[in-house]
């Protein structure tokens, strides 16, 4: 069954606003799994404007569950990443001031760089997922880096499904397929919801993770986080 990774960056940025500790970052995290998420994600870019480097290790000490870690692997994530040996680590291509990651790693371009890394998070023994648009290709040469998951960026499927769910749907078929075929883990995400992310698990089932932050955090101001965690848990169901 698909797993739920609660993205708890944005309740950084909320407490990062006024300075000081509310929200508490590590107390969410942790009422997120009582609640029912079974998975962690953290992002921390190198502004630290989420979550911070501090952050990632007092998450580490705390998260019972599936701890995954976002990012560009630069020598200082790495470094970190080996410090703290999360559940997974998914690798994106964003720039230091990006807004929000926004495409996937061209896989056949950065094959040897990719390689690289995923060796080296392999030997300390962390599960490494590579972001990718839904692109086939990509995700075969995902799999000739030694990655065991690609995460689909799921941005243009949010935004199709508004208009066409069946065309957004169909846009995402053929890589997941390609995965499934490959023996590639399937993780999924950005811009998922309540509305779009059942369509999306009942055409993917196989869909291993899917990591959900800023919608979560919205629906929970209105029906709060541990009705909120149940409602997406249910459409994954
Ligand atoms: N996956 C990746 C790689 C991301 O960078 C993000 C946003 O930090 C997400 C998933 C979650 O996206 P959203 O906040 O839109 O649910």
């Amino acid at each position: 069954m698909t797993k739920l990774s609660v993205n708890i960056n944005k309740v950084a940025t909320l407490r990062n606003a006024r300075g000081g500790g509310m929200p508490d970052v590590q107390r969410f995290a942790v009422d997120c799994e009582l609640f029912g998420a079974q998975g962690i994600t953290v992002h921390p870019r190198p502004d630290e404007r989420h979550i911070r480097k501090e952050d990632v290790y007092q998450l580490k000490s705390m998260i019972t569950t599936e701890f995954n870690i976002e990012g560009n692997p630069t020598d200082e994530f790495i470094e970190m990443i080996t410090d703290v040996r999360p559940t997974q680590v998914t690798l994106v291509p964003d720039t230091p001031l990006q807004l929000t990651s926004n495409h996937g790693w061209n896989t056949k371009k950065y094959l040897d760089k990719l390689k690289g890394v995923v060796n080296q998070l392999h030997a300390s023994r962390m599960r490494v997922s590579i972001f990718v648009d839904p692109d086939p290709k990509m995700v075969e040469y995902a799999l000739k880096t030694g990655a065991d998951r690609v995460e689909l960026y799921t941005g243009p499927y949010a935004e199709l499904f508004e208009k066409d769910p069946q065309a957004a749907i169909e846009m995402y078929r053929p890589a997941a397929m390609k995965a499934r075929e490959l023996g590639l883990g399937l993780n999924a995400g950005h811009d998922l919801n309540l509305k779009n992310l059942k369509p999306f698990i009942q055409a993917f089932p196989w869909t291993a993770e899917v990591s959900i932050g800023h919608a979560i955090i919205c629906d929970a101001l209105y029906h709060g986080i541990q009705e909120t965690i149940q409602d997406y848990l249910n459409a994954i169901r």
